[in-house]
């Protein structure tokens, strides 16, 4: 793995930790670590020993957002290379062959609330607080939210949280979908490895392809998305994993993916 300086990256279990570290500023996200992280995520990708990758804050915050520091000195170009930059960051998890599960504790804001919805799966602590603030500094979401949050949540909720840039609490953000759970702070990491855990107990393959369907899906009419949904079913029929899958339930013993 590399050097970073921002980050911190160990697979264990098959299970890839990612944890943003720059405490002093609540792990804002500067280029610098958006960088790094588009790193990793390549990296992980490709390796072999990642089925999962969890992406969680040191300290009191997840991410408080794109860094408010360096973005003061940008003009238009550079804000677009800014902008272009975390979307590449968000495309690359999004896409990613394997799961993406954010671990969110404290502070999710503008960025940060960006990186969580770019995840599959997001597990909130109860002091995790969600907001895309941006407005109060008279820009908007540039890293995807105006896209993934309506998405998500509906549009009235989404304009509602970008045009008044509330802060919501962790409990807020699951009634409205946009968390999957919530767990006591010191139980975030636990309840990230066992969903984690379960989803490597599954197939490999099978979880990649649903993964890309459900996407993928989201963005075109519905006859389209089940016209893809055929062809990642019938791609999953020329693997081995389908057939240890299915052999693994009929002889009743748990199944032996190689995800291939
Ligand atoms: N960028 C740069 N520095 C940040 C930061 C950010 N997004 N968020 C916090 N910090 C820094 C603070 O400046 C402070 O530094 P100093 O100690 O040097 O003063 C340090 O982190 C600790 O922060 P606070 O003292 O403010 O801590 P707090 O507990 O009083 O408040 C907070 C916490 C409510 C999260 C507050 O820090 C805050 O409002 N942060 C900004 C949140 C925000 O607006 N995020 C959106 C950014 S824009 C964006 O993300 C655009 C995009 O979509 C691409």
């Amino acid at each position: 793995m590399n050097n970073y300086r921002n980050i911190r990256v160990t697979v264990q279990e098959n299970i890839a930790l990612i944890t943003i570290s720059r405490p002093d500023v609540l792990n804002a996200l500067n280029s610098e670590t958006v960088t790094e992280l588009l790193k990793a995520v390549q990296e992980l990708e490709h390796d072999p020993r990642a089925h999962i990758v969890i992406i969680t804050g040191d300290g009191k915050a997840f991410v408080a957002g794109a860094d408010i520091t360096e973005m003061n000195s940008k003009g238009p170009e550079e804000a677009r290379t800014y902008s272009e930059l975390g979307h590449s960051l968000m495309r690359a998890i999004q896409n990613m062959g394997k799961a993406a599960i954010a671990a969110v504790n404290g502070y999710a804001l503008g960025g940060g609330t960006e990186l969580a919805l770019a995840c599959d799966i997001r597990i909130a602590s109860e002091n995790a607080q969600f907001g895309l603030p941006e407005t109060i500094l008279g820009i908007i979401p540039g890293w995807g939210a105006t896209q993934r949050m309506p998405r998500l949540v509906g549009t009235a909720v989404a304009k509602e949280l970008i045009f008044t840039g509330e802060i919501i609490s962790a409990r807020r953000a699951l009634e409205i979908g946009l968390v999957n759970r919530v767990v006591p702070d010191e139980d975030l990491m636990t309840a990230a490895m066992d969903m984690a855990r379960k989803i490597k107990h599954q197939g490999p393959i099978a979880v990649s392809h649903a993964k890309q369907v459900i996407n993928r899906g989201m963005d075109r009419p519905l006859q389209e998305g089940c016209g893809l949904e055929i062809d990642a079913f019938v791609s999953c029929f020329n693997t081995e994993d389908q057939k240890e899958g299915l052999q693994a339930f009929i002889e009743k013993r748990e199944p032996r993916f190689k995800g291939r």
